[in-house]
C-alpha cells in the first residue's frame, strides 16, 4: 500500500517556464516531498526534470503521475549509500526493455547492467579479467599508438568536430583492446547501430513503467534495430573466433561458452559483448569531449597542463609511471568527471516493498540517483558550476559524494582502464594541439539512456599550444549546467 499523501504541489517538473514558487518550495510539515508531472518528461529532459524536483524538494523526491504511478529520486550521500551499498534490497534495472523471450532484444540485453545477485557474481567474475590491473597497465602501448595515430590524422588551422573523431577513436580503442578485433569498418558501423539502438531504448526506456503514446510502433523498430545490431555482434564474435585466444573479453567469453559449467550461454556471449563495447566506448568518448571543451574554454588551465606534461613528459606517451607526476592532469579529468559527468543518472528497483525515507515503496518502484545532481551540491563542492580543477589539491569526498563510476558493489568495472585512456588519449593530443571553439558554436548537453553527451558535437579549429588564444563564446543548454566566463 502506497502512503497516502496530504497536498501535493501540482507542477509540470520538466518545464523550465513552471512557475519559480513552485518549482523553489520546501513541502510544508508532514507532506511528502511529490511533485505531480509526467514520467516520460524524464526521458525527455532528465537535467530540468531533476534539477527542478532537487530545488523543490531536497534530497527525496517522487514524480508521480495522476494515477498514482511514481519514480523516487534521490539525491546526495546519505541517500546514494543507503541504496547504492544495499545490493539486496536495491536492484539494478537496465534502461531497456527486454523483449520476448528469444527476441535479438532479450540477447541483447543479457548483459551485467541488467543481472542481480548470483547471476551477476558469476558473470561478473567471467569478464573481469581484461579490467584487472595487470591487464589494464598491459594496454599502455597499444593506447599510446592508437592516441598518436589519431592526432597524426589532425593539422593545425583545422575545423573538425572534436566528439566525432574522439567518438571514433574510442570505438578503435574498445574494438581493439576490450573485444580483440581491429577492423575499423565493422567496429564502426557496429558502432553506428550501437548509437541508435541506445537512443530508441532510452525512448522507450520508460515505456515499461507508464504506457508511451507511440510505445506499438516505436517497439517494432527497437526489435529490428536490435537484430540488425545483434547480426553484426554475431559477425564480429565470428571473426574473433576465427584468431588464437586471447585476453579480451570476446576471448574469454567465448572460452566460457565452452565449458559446459560456466553459466554463459549463446544469450550472454550476445549481451556481454554488446553492452561491455556500448559501456565502454560511449562514456570514455563523452568524458573525453567534455574535458577537451572545457580545456577550450579555460585558456589559463590549458597553459598549465600543458607546461605540467612538456615538462614531464617530452612530447611522448606517458607510462603509468608516470601518473603521479602529472598532478593536473589527475584533477583536470576529476574536475570534468564531477561537473559533466558521462554517466548522468543511473536507476534501481526494489523487488520488495520497503521503506526509503519518508516513503513507502511498493515492490517494482523505479529509484534514480543522479551523478549530476550530487556533484553539483554546494556544501559539497563550493561554487559548483566553476570548472576549477585545484580544488582537488584539498579535498577528498566520499565514494558517494563523488561517484562518476557509481559507487557500492556495482561500481564501475572499467573505470581503471577508462582513467588510464583518459589520461593517455589527452597527454597525447595536449602537448601537440589545443582547441579552440569555432565562433557562434552552440553547445548543448543530452542524456541519452543516462549518459550525457555533447548533442551537437564539439566544433574546433585545432591550433597548437603555441598559437595565440581565442576565446569564443558558444551558446546553447550548456550555459545552465556549468558557468563559463
Ligand atoms: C569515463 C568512462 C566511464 C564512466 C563515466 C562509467 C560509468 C559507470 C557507472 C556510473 C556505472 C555504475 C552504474 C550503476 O550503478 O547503475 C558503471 C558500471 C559499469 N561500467 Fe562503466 N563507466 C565508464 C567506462 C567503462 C568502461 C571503459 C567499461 C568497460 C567495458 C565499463 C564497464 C562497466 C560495467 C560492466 C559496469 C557494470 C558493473 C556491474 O553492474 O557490476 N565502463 N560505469
Amino acid at each position: 500500500m502506497v502512503t497516502p499523501i496530504r497536498s501535493v504541489p501540482a507542477t509540470s517538473a520538466s518545464t523550465p517556464s513552471a512557475p519559480a514558487s513552485l518549482l523553489t518550495a520546501a513541502p510544508a510539515a508532514r507532506e511528502l516531498p511529490i511533485t505531480r508531472g509526467h514520467i516520460p518528461d524524464l526521458t525527455r529532459d532528465p537535467f530540468r526534470c531533476m534539477r527542478a524536483l532537487y530545488r523543490a524538494h531536497g534530497n527525496i523526491a517522487a514524480l508521480e503521475e495522476t494515477d498514482g504511478q511514481r519514480v523516487i529520486f534521490i539525491f546526495g550521500p546519505h541517500y546514494n549509500q543507503e541504496v547504492l551499498s544495499d545490493t539486496e534490497t536495491y536492484h539494478a534495472r537496465f534502461f531497456s526493455l527486454r523483449g520476448s523471450r528469444n527476441s535479438a532484444q532479450r540477447r541483447l540485453t543479457a548483459a551485467l547492467l541488467s543481472m542481480n545477485g548470483d547471476e551477476h557474481k558469476t558473470q561478473r567474475r567471467i569478464v573481469q579479467g581484461p579490467f584487472q590491473k595487470r591487464a589494464v597497465e598491459g594496454y599502455r602501448d597499444q593506447l599510446a599508438l592508437l592516441a598518436e595515430d589519431m592526432v597524426a590524422g589532425w593539422q593545425a588551422g583545422q575545423e573538425r568536430d572534436l566528439f566525432r573523431d574522439l567518438t571514433r577513436f574510442m570505438q578503435r580503442v574498445s574494438g581493439r583492446v576490450l573485444l580483440g578485433v581491429d577492423e575499423p569498418e565493422l567496429i564502426e558501423h557496429i558502432g553506428d547501430l550501437t548509437e541508435r539502438w541506445v537512443a530508441m531504448n532510452h525512448e522507450l526506456g520508460l515505456g515499461a513503467v507508464v504506457p508511451h503514446k507511440k510505445m506499438d510502433s516505436y517497439y517494432d523498430c527497437l526489435l529490428d534495430m536490435a537484430e540488425e545490431l545483434e547480426a553484426e555482434i554475431r559477425t564480429l564474435i565470428d571473426r574473433r573466433r576465427e584468431m588464437p585466444p586471447g585476453m579480451d573479453v570476446t576471448s574469454l567469453l567465448l572460452q566460457a561458452r565452452e565449458r559446459a559449467d560456466s553459466g554463459v550461454t549463446d544469450t550472454e556471449l550476445i549481451g556481454q559483448t554488446a553492452i561491455l563495447f556500448a559501456a565502454g566506448y560511449l562514456t570514455t568518448a563523452n568524458t573525453l569531449a567534455w574535458t577537451s571543451f572545457l580545456l577550450a574554454q579555460h585558456p589559463e588551465i590549458t597553459t598549465a597542463l600543458v607546461a605540467e606534461l612538456r615538462r614531464e613528459l617530452d612530447g611522448r606517451a606517458p607510462t603509468l609511471a608516470d601518473f603521479p607526476r602529472l598532478p593536473m592532469l589527475d584533477h583536470v579529468i576529476k574536475e570534468s568527471m564531477r561537473i559533466l559527468p558521462a554517466s548522468f543518472y543511473s536507476q534501481r528497483i526494489n523487488p520488495e516493498p520497503v521503506q526509503l525515507g519518508p516513503f513507502y515503496l511498493i515492490r517494482g518502484t523505479p529509484i534514480v540517483f543522479s551523478q549530476y545532481i550530487t556533484h553539483h551540491m554546494p556544501d559539497l563542492f563550493p561554487d559548483p558550476e566553476r570548472f576549477l580543477p585545484e580544488r582537488w589539491q584539498t579535498i577528498a569526498p566520499s565514494p558517494y559524494a563523488y561517484l562518476p563510476f557509481g559507487a557500492g558493489a556495482r561500481l564501475c568495472m572499467g573505470a581503471p582502464m577508462a582513467l588510464i585512456t583518459l589520461k593517455i588519449t589527452l597527454a597525447v593530443m595536449l602537448q601537440r594541439f589545443t582547441f579552440h571553439l569555432l565562433p557562434g558554436s552552440e553547445i548543448n548537453g543530452r542524456v541519452t539512456s543516462t549518459m550525457f553527451a555533447p548533442a551537437s558535437g564539439i566544433p574546433v579549429r585545432i591550433a597548437t599550444p603555441e598559437t595565440p588564444w581565442q576565446l569564443k563564446p558558444v551558446t546553447g543548454s550548456i550555459h545552465e549546467m556549468v558557468t563559463l566566463d
